[in-house]
């Protein structure tokens, strides 16, 4: 009985075809990943339909809706029945067509995947249409015949009730709170690189867009707009090319963050062909770079776009279309990566600190809503977020070495009082050290020996390093550009001392000494050094009389 069970249990399992709602719904699960690839597929759909405005809103992180309304060329009417069935695209029509495909989308399978795990509704209207058509689609079919209804210009496609029918899914993102704000990321990388097409990213409800930009002249001003001022002020242009088919075939123009930018977190915005891509081997590449050019906190944003032959590119590697493969990747990697490396160098060498102050005008605004956490920018543009008590003093030349001089507002009135501030003490330093006055030639050949011998690479440090603290009893922690030095403040004071004593010879102040000498003794000790230039030999009772004699006058 026992060894006929085992006998069957060792027979190989019936192999049997899966309905096509299983097939469907597997496939549409991989497509459509999360909320954001589902944005992903229908910006990418109004964008290969030549819109120049896309607009989203978002519910509940875009699981009970996810709204893209385009104007662009719209979807003819005798299509509408086939549009949410799987592979059917108007962007492909035979395999080799892949090999020069200018357009994101080319499999036809975006919107049918979509049906499979959600409700959609699509509204649009051609150009000779006089009135628009609302239809809705499930698991690729058409719900019903499609409406008559009133539209403006172009598409615009509702997803409702994301994974309604699959439950695990669903239950993970509900927990999950950051898919708005990977939508976010996603609508502003789109936005940074079309820049010819408006974009406007909003949550159900909430007045302010997150993302919101008009068509733009330049880059930089997109890159301004949608990730702020802070970064937009530290960013190189970089650009990269090779025309040699034997080694590789490209075109790279980018921004890249230069040495004063600091974030916790990489932010590399890639576009291959204007297809929104990602290249670990790339962003490994580049981050190499930047670790080994800058302190390990600071991370890069750098936004790269790479024009090659379509011929070069293969699209079709990724079930979301997420990866392409290049020909000749690693040469391309490589050029890109040495650009970057020089031009971070140089910047590098001129590197500048930025003060932080709560009064800056560029400095992001600080919100207390909730949305403040989802904008796209990067940790380097949110300085004020530092603790008050945690801020660093980064300008050695101002006297004031208070932390809150740094974080309150001055008013014109506090400035032009410490302004006066400053000229009464430098005519009271110049009071103290006439320098004029030096007479004495010994003293001044011991300066111009101090001054001869100085090492103008030490003197600069000294003169414009930052002090971090203490690192223990006798060292210094100082910081001077990207570079920290212990100094021995033992022997620092002594230099001091000795050049201060030397520079203000003979214009001394009164020294009080916490315990006094007694004046019986500075006058034995006067009266030794008499001897000393006479010559004469008394001995020494009598000139403690003398003393004690002198020192009762007093
Ligand atoms: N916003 C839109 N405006 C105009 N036509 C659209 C729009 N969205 C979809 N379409 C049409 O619907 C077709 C199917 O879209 P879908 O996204 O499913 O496939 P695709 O874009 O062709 O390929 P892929 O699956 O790779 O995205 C597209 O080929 C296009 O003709
Ligand atoms: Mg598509």
């Amino acid at each position: 009985m026992e060894e006929s069970q085992n006998q069957r249990r060792m027979e190989p399992p019936k192999i049997q075809r899966l309905s096509e709602s299983v097939v469907n719904r597997i496939a549409a699960g991989e497509v459509i990943q999360r909320p954001v690839s589902a944005v992903k597929e229908l910006v990418e759909n109004s964008l290969d339909a030549a819109s120049s405005s896309v607009s989203l809103l978002i519910k509940d992180g875009g699981l009970k809706l996810i709204q893209v309304s385009d104007d662009g060329h719209g979807i003819r009417f005798e299509d509408l029945p086939i549009l949410c069935e799987r592979h059917t695209t108007s962007k492909l029509s035979s395999f080799e067509d892949l090999q020069r495909i200018k357009s994101m989308g080319f499999r036809g399978e975006a919107l049918a995947s979509m049906t499979y795990v959600a409700h959609v509704t699509v509204t649009t209207i051609t150009k000779p249409q006089l009135h628009g058509y609302r239809v809705s689609y499930r698991d690729g079919v058409m719900e019903h015949q499609p409406r008559p209804c009133a539209a403006v210009k172009g598409t615009q496609i509702m997803v409702e009730n994301l994974f309604y029918n699959m439950a695990a899914r669903r239950k993970t993102l509900q927990n999950s709170s950051d898919d708005y704000s990977k939508i976010v990321d996603l609508v502003s990388r789109f936005a940074i690189h079309h820049i010819n097409v408006s974009f406007s990213c909003r949550k159900h409800g909430a007045v302010r867009a997150d993302v919101h930009t008009v068509a733009m002249s330049s880059r930089l001003d997109a890159i301004k707009s949608v990730y702020g001022v802070s970064v937009a002020r530290n960013l190189i242009e970089i650009e990269a090319s090779d025309n040699d088919p034997s080694t590789s075939v490209f075109e790279m123009h980018g921004y890249m963050s230069n040495a004063n930018y600091a974030a916790k977190k990489i932010t590399m915005v890639l576009f291959i062909n204007d297809r929104l891509v990602e290249c670990s081997a790339l962003k490994r590449a580049i981050e190499i770079v930047y670790a080994a050019t800058l302190p390990k906190a600071s991370k890069p944003f750098i936004y790269i776009s790479i024009v090659l032959p379509p011929e070069n590119i293969d699209v079709n590697v990724h079930p979301t279309k997420r990866e392409v493969s290049l020909l000749n990747q690693e040469v391309i990697i490589e050029k890109i990566q040495s650009v970057v490396e020089s031009t971070l160098r140089s910047s590098n060498e001129a590197r500048t600190f930025q003060e932080q102050s709560a009064g800056q005008s560029s400095s992001p605004r600080i919100n207390t809503s909730k949305e403040v956490n989802l904008s796209p920018m990067p940790t380097g543009s949110r300085l004020l977020k530092v603790p008050v008590h945690k801020l660093v003093r980064t300008d050695s030349l101002d006297p004031a070495g208070r932390l809150h001089a740094y974080t309150q507002i001055m008013s014109d009135r506090h400035l032009e009082k410490s302004a006066s501030l400053n000229a009464i003490r430098s005519s009271v330093r110049q009071r103290r050290n006439p320098k004029d006055s030096l007479e004495l030639t010994s003293v001044q050949e011991l300066l111009d020996k101090i001054n001869s011998n100085c090492d103008p690479g030490m003197t600069d440090i000294i003169r414009h390093c930052t002090y971090v603290g203490m690192a223990d009893d006798v060292f210094a922690l100082l910081q001077h550009n990207t570079r920290l030095y212990l100094a021995n403040v033992v022997n620092l004071s002594k230099e001091l001392m000795y050049q201060q004593v030397l520079s203000r010879f003979g214009h001394f102040n009164a020294i009080q000494l916490n315990d006094p000498v007694p004046l019986k003794d500075l006058i034995i000790l006067a009266l030794k050094e008499e001897d000393i230039d006479s010559e004469c030999n008394d001995d020494d009772s009598l000139k403690e009389k003398i003393a004690e004699v002198i020192s009762h006058w007093f």
